[in-house]
């Protein structure tokens, strides 16, 4: 049997569970391998009725592992007792603690770091089939030696040939333009485990996301881990992020045009004027400050100051109509006063962020900052300055959801919503709560008939709290 490329051949046919953690790109990721293993024969279930279970794993915390540490732990139990089941741990895990694992997790059948999922059918198959070593491994080059360019052509394979109907949703899709990251921000595990930095030629991009349109993926999503760092290079010239949007953007049919994470230093005016310019760009920018502070901000090897930041903001506002901001920030970092925690707060004010992520420094094994700068900020201390900008955000975060009550947003309907997911719908399927995303990325929550979802619809806003908007259905478009 052949698939995407690339050849599979099964002796068995296997029931597995695939669980996902981490980011976007992993997101992406456990839908490719999802459909690798479909096209295989093998049919993905939950985790009682597997026979293989696999975790797509997250290092950039240390609670990210742990998690995955206690999922195995009870799979160790449960082969223990007698459970025929193989495990396998695919991701950024696999690439950061591969040592860790081999030597703590015995229970662990097979090991795929990101750069080799392309591997992964053909490990389940020798770990089901029993084949000589115990442990199945796959693993990336590290960040010093020479990048496996085989890999990253039959990678570039997976994505190239994807079945543009295993998207999850039947409105929605990511789309990779890049990996890994070249930043080495001095806190960050990412560029040791995703790899050097490398963006996908345009043309293959583009039909790519043709496709997934053409399937009724109209709203799409643009992935990397500093996606506007985009830049393909073909001899003398380079395309860059903003020209990257404007050759996708007339796309027919590409109703939403988005991209996630931006990174500050890299956000240059012709992304911003794209935006402007093109109707389907959707004015959200999720673009990670981490810190308020020009002093940790140079600890954390960010590579902007507070004012450039803040310069791009303004630009940002004075350019694109109706620009949304999102936030990610560390508390806690090494060295970190309560001056410079305080000049967080005042960014989440000055910003006034739709939403910010808000995370406890944890220091990541390998990286400059894990290295050179001791953990000083007390447990308790992170704990209250994360709590402290929490409560900054949820002020700002409902004045600006406020601003919108009155207003009239489109809204692309995602299905019920997650009070409806826990109880079963109150009334008719004629009228039931549903929840979906305007342009801005809010959350909009309303009253219709479930037949709406994956269509887009205006919505009259009427009230709003600190996550969400909630109105009232105006039109089918
Ligand atoms: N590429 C994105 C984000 C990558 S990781 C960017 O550069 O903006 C997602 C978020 O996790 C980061 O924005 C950061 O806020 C957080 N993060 C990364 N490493 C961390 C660490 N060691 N401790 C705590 N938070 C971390
Ligand atoms: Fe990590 Fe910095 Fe790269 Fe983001 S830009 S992935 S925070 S190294
Ligand atoms: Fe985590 Fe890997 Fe993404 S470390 S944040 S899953 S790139």
């Amino acid at each position: 049997m052949v698939c995407s490329g690339l050849r599979v051949e099964f002796s068995l046919l296997m029931n597995i569970y695939l669980e996902t953690f981490g980011c976007q790109m992993n997101r992406l990721d456990s839908e490719l391998i999802a459909e690798l293993l479909r096209v295989g024969g093998h049919t993905m279930t939950d985790s009682a009725a597997a026979d293989v279970v696999l975790y797509n794993t997250c290092s950039v915390r240390d609670h990210a592992e742990q998690k995955v540490y206690s999922r195995i732990g009870r799979d160790a139990k449960a082969k223990a007792a007698g459970r025929k089941l193989i495990v396998g741990v695919v991701g950024c895990m696999a690439q950061r603690a591969k040592a860790d694992l081999r030597r703590r997790c015995p229970c662990v059948d097979l090991i795929c770091s990101p750069g080799q999922l392309h591997r992964l059918v053909g490990l389940i198959e020798a770990a089901a089939a029993g084949k000589a070593a115990k442990l199945h491994i796959a693993s990336d080059p590290g960040r010093a030696e020479p990048p496996d360019q085989e890999a990253q052509r039959l990678l570039e394979e997976v994505d190239r040939t994807r079945n543009p109907l295993a998207a999850p949703s039947a409105s929605q899709a990511f789309v990779r333009v890049m990996r890994g990251c070249n930043k080495f921000c001095s806190y960050c595990i990412v560029p040791f485990v995703r790899g050097a930095e490398h963006s996908r030629p345009p043309q293959p991009i583009y039909e790519e996301v043709k496709k997934l349109v053409e399937a009724g993926r109209s709203e799409i999503t643009l992935i990397g881990q500093t996606v506007n760092s985009y830049c393909y290079r073909q001899g003398d010239s380079a395309v860059r992020f903003g020209d990257l949007l404007e050759f996708l953007s007339p796309i027919a049919d590409l109703r939403r045009l988005r991209f996630v994470t931006s990174h500050p230093v890299d956000f240059d005016r012709p992304i911003l004027e794209a935006m402007r310019d093109l109707p389907n760009v959707c004015p959200y920018i999720h673009v990670p400050p981490q810190s308020g502070s020009d002093a940790m901000l140079a600890a954390m090897n960010r590579k902007y100051t507070r004012g450039e930041y803040d310069t791009l903001i303004d630009a940002a506002r004075e350019i694109v109509p109706d620009v949304v901001f999102a936030g990610d920030f560390i508390v806690g970092f090494p060295g970190e006063t309560e001056e410079d925690h305080l000049a967080s707060a005042e960014l989440i004010r000055r910003t006034s962020y739709k939403n910010s992520f808000v995370f406890k420094y944890s220091p990541r094994p390998g990286t400059q900052a894990a290295k050179k700068l001791a953990d000083d900020v007390p447990e308790a201390v992170k704990k209250h300055r994360n709590n402290e900008l929490l409560a900054v955000q949820r002020e700002v975060g409902l004045a600006h959801h406020r601003s919108y009550v009155g207003r009239s947003v489109e809204v692309l309907v995602t299905g019920p919503s997650r009070r409806c997911d826990k109880q079963p719908a109150p009334a008719t399927a004629d009228s039931m709560q549903l929840m979906g995303r305007s342009r801005g990325d809010h959350i909009v929550i309303f009253d219709g008939p479930r037949s709406l979802t994956d269509q887009y619809i205006t919505i009259k806003i009427t009230d709003a709290n600190d996550l969400t908007l909630f109105g009232e259905m105006e039109e089918l478009q």
